[in-house]
């Protein structure tokens, strides 16, 4: 309404209305090499563009004289009542993506303003706690990539439950850098200097680790980062990672049903399905399409969901098809890139709207109405 009628006073909207039009102007905005490490992904990218397209495969029914004139989007999530099921998928290095470097505050005073969560990445430009301490009343939830030092591991953990984070998501697929082409032809992982390791140069354990190495090399600070990053977990480690938080713990990643049992056993409070974006492998299944037999796996846990949602309409078919709540990654990275806070207030927004408006014209007035056998089928 507040665009439609402003529209026909005259004032027209000076931000992007579909993704078409925010990624070209986010490619105007960015350095060529940060947009490349934004916008690219594994191999030939297929699986990314498939992660897209996935969506296009099914569609809603809509049911007439529901008279949905109110609709409720709202979700408990691990405890929070939160007023959509949309969240701000963890995004690392985001500090290359805001004219002033701090990316995850503006990030997550987007998160305050839209009440939409974000999910900070281990990677942030700013240590979490003060990451966490642009949070407003919207819970944050902390991203983990799991360091080889156990020790380290649990003062991340620490600090983010001291920081008042309310979930710790532990990220799967990433222990090792994926082919990406297009970050391979920049080498653009040098951008994470001095842009991603605020977590680790603010911690006790991590300080303490670098005081013992030779100092010598200005580069010491990410020479250990390096060392620590790379740690394939084994399901061996799950119990250990059970052990480090009482907060509700979520694995990310998790796209096969075998997998989903075998974390539900291990004790987990949520499974999150994704490719990750299709940046880590490519030639997957587009998570889309994984995600009906996670849900099934996942029984009564709560099941996160994200890659290649670009719509409200996307929102809706991921919703359908049972996901709890839904995150989108790049999106909200070009909101950032064209606008700051607001600009990613802005994304937020718009795909709430059009998910509200599909729920309104559609007739569904509540999440639970489209989760019901009928609601979306196949093409
Ligand atoms: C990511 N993603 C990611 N995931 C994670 O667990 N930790 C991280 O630090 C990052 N970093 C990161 C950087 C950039 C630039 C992107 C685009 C993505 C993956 C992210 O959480 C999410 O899975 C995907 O972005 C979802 O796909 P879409 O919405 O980008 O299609």
């Amino acid at each position: 309404n507040e665009i439609y009628f402003g529209g026909l006073l005259g004032v027209q909207p000076t931000l992007p209305m579909d993704y078409a039009e925010l990624e070209a102007r986010a490619r105007a905005a960015l350095p060529p090499s940060v947009l490349s490490y934004v916008a690219g992904g594994a191999g030939e990218e297929t699986t990314q563009r498939a992660n897209v397209t996935a969506f296009e495969r099914w569609g809603l029914i809509p049911r007439m004289l529901v008279g949905a004139k109110h609709r409720d989007l709202s979700v408990d999530l691990f405890g929070q009542r939160l007023p959509s099921p949309l969240f701000m998928a963890p995004v690392g290095v985001l500090g290359i993506c805001a004219q002033d470097g701090h990316g995850d505050l503006a990030t997550a005073r987007a998160a305050a303003k839209s009440g939409v969560p974000m999910i900070a990445s281990t990677l942030t430009n700013d240590p979490m706690e003060q990451v966490a301490a642009e949070f407003g009343d919207t819970p944050g939830f902390f991203q983990l990539y799991t360091p080889t030092d156990r020790a380290l591991a649990e003062s991340l953990v620490r600090r983010a439950e001291a920081a008042g984070y309310k979930g710790i998501v532990v990220t799967l697929d990433t222990w090792i850098p994926g082919w990406r082409p297009r970050d391979l032809a920049t080498s653009n992982f040098p951008q994470l200097r001095g842009h991603a390791l605020a977590n680790y140069t603010s911690d006790p354990v991590f300080r303490a680790r670098l005081a013992k190495t030779p100092q010598e090399d200005p580069r010491a600070a990410i020479l250990e980062w390096i060392q620590l990053f790379g740690n394939p977990l084994t399901w061996d480690d799950l119990p250990w990672l059970r052990s480090l938080t009482d907060l509700p713990l979520i694995l990310k990643g998790l796209c096969h049903p075998d997998d989903v049992r075998r974390a539900k056993d291990g004790g987990v409070d949520g499974i999150y399905c994704s490719t990750h974006g299709g940046r880590q492998a490519n030639g997957g299944l587009p998570a889309l399409e994984a995600l009906p037999g996670v849900v099934e796996a996942a029984g009564d846990l709560p099941v996160l969901f994200d890659s290649g949602i670009r719509s409200g309409a996307d929102i809706i078919k991921a919703l359908a098809l049972g996901a709890t709540a839904v995150g989108v990654g790049r999106p909200y990275t070009y909101g950032l890139a064209i606008g700051g806070t607001d600009g990613i207030v802005h994304v937020l927004r718009s795909l709430l709207a059009e998910t509200d408006l599909i729920m309104a014209v559609d007739g569904y007035p509540t999440l639970d109405s489209l989760r019901v056998p009928g609601a979306l089928r196949r093409l």
